[in-house]
């Protein structure tokens, strides 16, 4: 097996990956790795926007408050002040370095969306904010000898030694290489392909979580999936996100039968909190017998919607819908994962060695719900407090004893990776209950002996990741007796007993108690 020894080795090259190695560049050399090149993540396909407090009419204050509320009672108020407080410097920062945000006049033109009290989301070409991010970011990583890109490597699994991580396994064209390092920063992004309806891209599998699980790595409020209401809907286009900004700017939503719904479930109507927008988007769904409701935008000027909106107007046309003129036919999908590998506010996971950041992680900052937009800001802030904190890694990093990998081959493996997002939606997704749940941790339980062995390809091993990480869900939506935030249960409407603790999941607790978790 071939070896190397970085000093800071970055596994995935989303914006809180690469604003980790921008952090860490001044001081010793960085690997960052991507199974894929280094522009496919969930970032490049970010298109609502990053909120922060940019504007005198706004407060850090009343960012915190948004926050908390649309977290549900969950969230942890320490790191979401760390988020908002710390949040507009990160923004100048990246404004400094070269990123444009829309302006209107010299001032940045800043929207609104769900569950915000204050215009301050900041958004780049119309609804192209992610690929600025990345364009941004990765030039300013470039600009440094340090930093090293290492595209198309799969990681296999972390190098763990008493309970220490020395760095990854990774698979490149079939060949592994062992790369130690003093510190190994986790920034794979999210696992919205668990499903088969989400707004993520196919990069999106869940890998981050589960080699941090089968490290050792805690693991924290992994039942909270948020579904994201407005995802195109039609047999003959993809499933691509049609942004809450559009309907901050005035958006309405309809019913199959072209009535408006929204003011009859929450007072702020399309602007309730998603995972409100989302139960009651099925929930007319299922009224009107239809697999669709609609986005309504024919109301506002065509010249607007077409300028503010380039992208999804454009993407859209492909399909043969016009959202100047069109009813847009959209359900919701899998968007976000609100839980992660646990860590403190500077990226420490339960391992030595072992740091996270961004989608993967879970500091709290979301809660139950994370509010929207706040995920780009999640990842620039706590990339940048991770970078450092891994600064004082207590590892010594040298080739040791490596591993010995017996790749086996997963036969179907695209028809059980098929089964299981069809099964993760249709059991497990925004309404959930006892008996769907359970029929999905049996089915689960059949296909375990995949998450059992080492794989030689790609696709294998995300089927294997993938695997690990709805066994976590299901588990901890059993475990959650009740209804929080995203985590909706049919059998439990109300709270529940209890309901402010979180569950944190290892190796250990998921293979011991199947129902009752080992929450803390
Ligand atoms: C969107 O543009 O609607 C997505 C924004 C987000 O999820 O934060």
């Amino acid at each position: 097996m071939r070896q190397e020894i970085v000093d800071f080795l970055i596994i995935g090259s989303g914006v809180a990956g690469l604003r980790a190695a921008i952090e860490l560049a001044p001081y010793g050399n960085v690997l960052v790795v991507t199974k894929d090149k280094p522009t496919e993540s969930n970032t490049e396909y970010a298109q609502g926007g990053i909120a922060a407090v940019m504007s005198d009419e706004d407060e850090v204050g009343i960012h915190l408050e948004d926050t908390l509320k649309a977290g549900d009672g969950l969230c942890n108020e320490g790191t979401v002040r760390t988020l908002v407080e710390e949040g507009p410097e990160r923004i100048a920062e990246l404004i400094s370095w070269g990123a444009e945000f829309d302006k209107e006049g010299s001032k940045l033109d800043l929207t609104l969306e769900a569950a915000h009290s204050r215009r301050r989301v900041l958004h780049a070409q119309g609804d192209s904010t992610g690929k600025e991010l990345t364009r941004v970011l990765l030039s300013k990583a470039r600009s440094f000898p340090s930093v090293r890109r290492y595209p198309f490597a799969i990681t296999v699994d972390l190098i763990i030694q008493d309970n220490e991580c020395h760095g990854a396994y990774v698979l490149r064209d079939r060949e592994m290489t062992a790369l130690y390092a003093r510190a190994t920063i986790l920034a794979t992004g999210g696992g919205g392909q668990l499903y088969s309806r989400t707004t993520n891209p196919q990069v999106a599998t869940g890998d981050g979580m589960a080699i941090a699980f089968r490290a050792g790595a805690e693991l924290e409020d992994m039942e909270f999936i948020q579904f994201h209401p407005t995802s195109l809907y039609s047999p003959t286009a993809p499933q691509f996100l049609l942004s809450e900004a559009m309907r901050g700017e005035g958006a309405l939503l309809l019913n199959s039968n072209g009535r408006r719904f929204m003011q009859s479930y929450h007072p702020l109507a399309e602007l309730a909190p998603r995972d409100i927008v989302s139960r009651a988007i099925i929930s007319e769904m299922v009224k009107t017998g239809s697999n669709y409701a609609y986005l309504d935008l024919r109301h506002l000027r065509r010249d607007f919607v077409r300028s503010r909106f380039p992208s999804i107007h454009a993407t859209c046309l492909q399909y043969g819908f016009d959202i100047t003129g069109d009813l847009i036919p959209i359900s919701p999908a899998a968007h976000y994962i609100m839980g992660g590998v646990k860590t403190d506010a500077g990226g420490r996971t339960s391992v030595k060695g072992l740091f996270a950041a961004g989608e993967v992680a879970c500091t709290g900052v979301h809660g139950a719900n994370r509010l929207a937009s706040n995920s780009l800001l999640e990842g620039l802030v706590f990339g940048a407090r991770t970078g450092n904190t891994a600064l004082s890694s207590p590892i010594n990093p040298s080739a040791r004893d490596t591993a010995v990998f017996s790749p086996a081959s997963i036969r179907d493996h695209d028809e059980i990776r098929h089964a299981l997002r069809k099964l993760m939606w249709d059991r497990v997704g925004i309404i959930r209950c006892d008996t769907s749940l359970r029929e999905a941790a049996s089915r689960l339980l059949a296909w375990n002996i995949i998450t059992e062995r080492d794989y030689a390809t790609r696709r294998e091993l995300e089927l294997k990741n993938m695997l690990t990480v709805a066994e976590i869900i299901v588990q901890a939506a059993l475990a959650r007796k009740g209804s929080v935030g995203a985590h909706f249960r049919s059998d439990f409407k109300d709270r529940g007993e209890n309901w402010q603790q979180h569950f944190t999941w290892d190796k250990n607790c998921i293979k011991l108690s199947a129902q009752e978790g080992c929450n803390q």
